[in-house]
């Protein structure tokens, strides 16, 4: 075989090349080796939460209309070992300021994480000191962080602790089955917020989701349950019928160790570690034991322990995806205008004189039917009205669109603080609040003439007699 120059040189290069790329790779295995060395023990754990408005199925062919981290409520679930570096970065993509308040950092993240304002974003590094069960919720600041949390934004952050459980040493093995429970509340407006009257209570983000897809073990099996009362009001006793909880660890920590309880009392914010081994063939039934408030409105799901149940090593605690959802039956709004079964019209007589608070970020009633010349009172409820913008509970309510004449606009209202106007023209008129305008509500100034449909009085309780002079004297000159 003969060579010439031109491929000799090409030979040459090649065999440079090569020489060079060994090198360089050698180089670099020597540079990650270091790199490696160098971060242990301080290995980088990094999360992206994205803080959003988005409306989200809530299972049952119901919506709900409020704020997310990452599409889901509850959020993204995470999950590190005691000793690890946590970096995490919140990215702001909505109108409005969001923010995050991350329990499981010894720290004042609202120094780095609070109040972040539309398009921005921010970003805490911190050390998982302590192991346990932490919630994260939004905290743009002041009465936004109550809000904002109420309307959707938390999830569950673990930090899996250096020291082993007491059962999984009692085995010798790990759990079977590691449960991820976030029960948290749902409420249609603030009003309700504010009076602790949930509409509905979830495990994960939606009513009975465990009885309607039963969780699998079978008897004998090693069960950790991580589990966080998010709230944000509620007070919760997480039980299992049929069952006592072998080992419970107070906010997850090991060494908050109790034995042998029928349930766990739970605060918003408390968690636990319940360490509990399957004492034969269910259903065992999970639920938090006060029943009227919380169980019967969903907090309540099964385990289904048979001998050959199908094996699933972990249930997480992310809420549904924001999927859309076909034909929903119903709307839950907090802030906006839900659907009219749950955000009902409230009709008043000529001469009755309407207060619509505003309270918990959201009017009350939020949809009002009221006569010509009727004046209607707002009036802000909301107590926390310092700060600025989004962080303030001060509120106005200010006309965006309407099909009668009769424009208006509140001034800014502090707490206790009310403002008047007075409804000439028929038409319906839908309003928000310029600060937070998320917030809506409609005024409906009806015709004289439909007074005469209200004259049944299974429509609306009144008597067709009282109605009648009603309308005489309010058309008296
Ligand atoms: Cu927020
Ligand atoms: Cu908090
Ligand atoms: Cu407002």
């Amino acid at each position: 075989m003969t060579v010439n120059n031109g491929q000799q040189r090409l030979i040459v290069r090649i065999a440079v090349a090569a020489v060079v790329a060994v090198l360089l790779t050698l180089t670099a295995c020597n540079a990650a080796g270091g790199g490696s060395a160098e971060a242990a023990g301080q290995s980088v754990r990094e999360f992206n939460l994205v803080a959003r408005s988005d409306v989200l199925n809530v299972g049952d062919r119901v919506t709900f209309e409020g704020f997310t981290f990452n599409g889901t409520m509850p959020g993204p679930q995470k999950v590190v070992q005691q000793g690890e570096t946590v970096k995490i970065t919140v990215e702001n993509v909505d109108s409005v300021a969001h923010g995050l308040s991350m329990h499981a950092a010894n720290a004042q993240t609202s120094n780095y994480l609070g109040n972040i304002e539309p398009g921005e974003t921010a970003t805490l590094t911190f050390e998982a000191e302590y192991p346990g069960v932490y919630m994260y919720h939004c905290a743009p600041g002041g009465h936004g962080i109550m809000a904002h949390t109420m309307g959707g934004q938390f999830g569950m952050f673990v930090v899996e602790p250096s020291q082993t459980y007491q059962l999984e040493q009692d085995l010798g093995r790990e759990p079977d089955i590691k449960i991820y429970i976030v029960q948290h509340e749902v409420y249609k407006d603030g009003r309700d917020f504010f009076d602790g009257n949930a509409q509905y209570v979830m495990f994960n983000g939606e009513t009975f989701r465990y009885v309607k897809d039963p969780i699998p073990a079978r008897p004998g099996d090693y069960i950790r349950f991580y589990y966080l009362n998010v709230g944000p009001n509620l007070t919760s006793t997480f039980h299992a019928v049929g069952g006592i909880w072998d080992y419970i660890y107070y906010g997850g920590n090991p060494n908050n160790l109790m034995q042998g309880t029928q349930s766990v009392v739970s605060g918003p914010t408390d968690s636990y570690v319940i360490e509990w081994q399957v004492p034969g063939e269910g259903p065992f039934t999970l639920v938090s034991h006060a029943f009227g408030t919380q169980a019967i409105k969903g907090a309540l799901g099964i385990i289904q322990s048979e001998p050959d149940a199908p094996r699933v090593a972990e249930v997480r605690s992310e809420g549904l995806s924001s999927s859309p959802v076909e034909d929903p039956k119903r709307h839950v709004a907090p802030f906006g205008l839900g659907s009219e079964d749950l955000d009902k019209p409230v009709r008043y007589r000529p001469g009755e004189e309407p207060y619509i608070e505003m309270v918990g970020n959201s009017f009350t009633p939020k949809r009002i039917e009221v006569a010509p010349g009727t004046t209607v009172t707002w009036i802000n409820e909301d107590v926390f009205d310092m700060l600025e913008g989004e962080l303030t509970g001060k509120h106005d309510a200010v006309m965006v669109s309407g099909d009668g004449d009769d424009h208006f606009a509140t001034p800014l209202l502090d707490h206790a603080e009310s403002y008047t106007h007075t409804f000439t023209e028929p038409g319906t008129y839908e309003y928000i609040c310029s600060i937070h305008p998320y917030m809506r509500g409609t005024v409906t100034v009806y015709e004289d003439t439909d007074l005469t449909a209200r004259s049944d009085p299974q429509s609306d309780g009144l008597q067709a007699d009282g109605l009648q002079e009603t309308i005489l004297a309010s058309a008296a000159p």
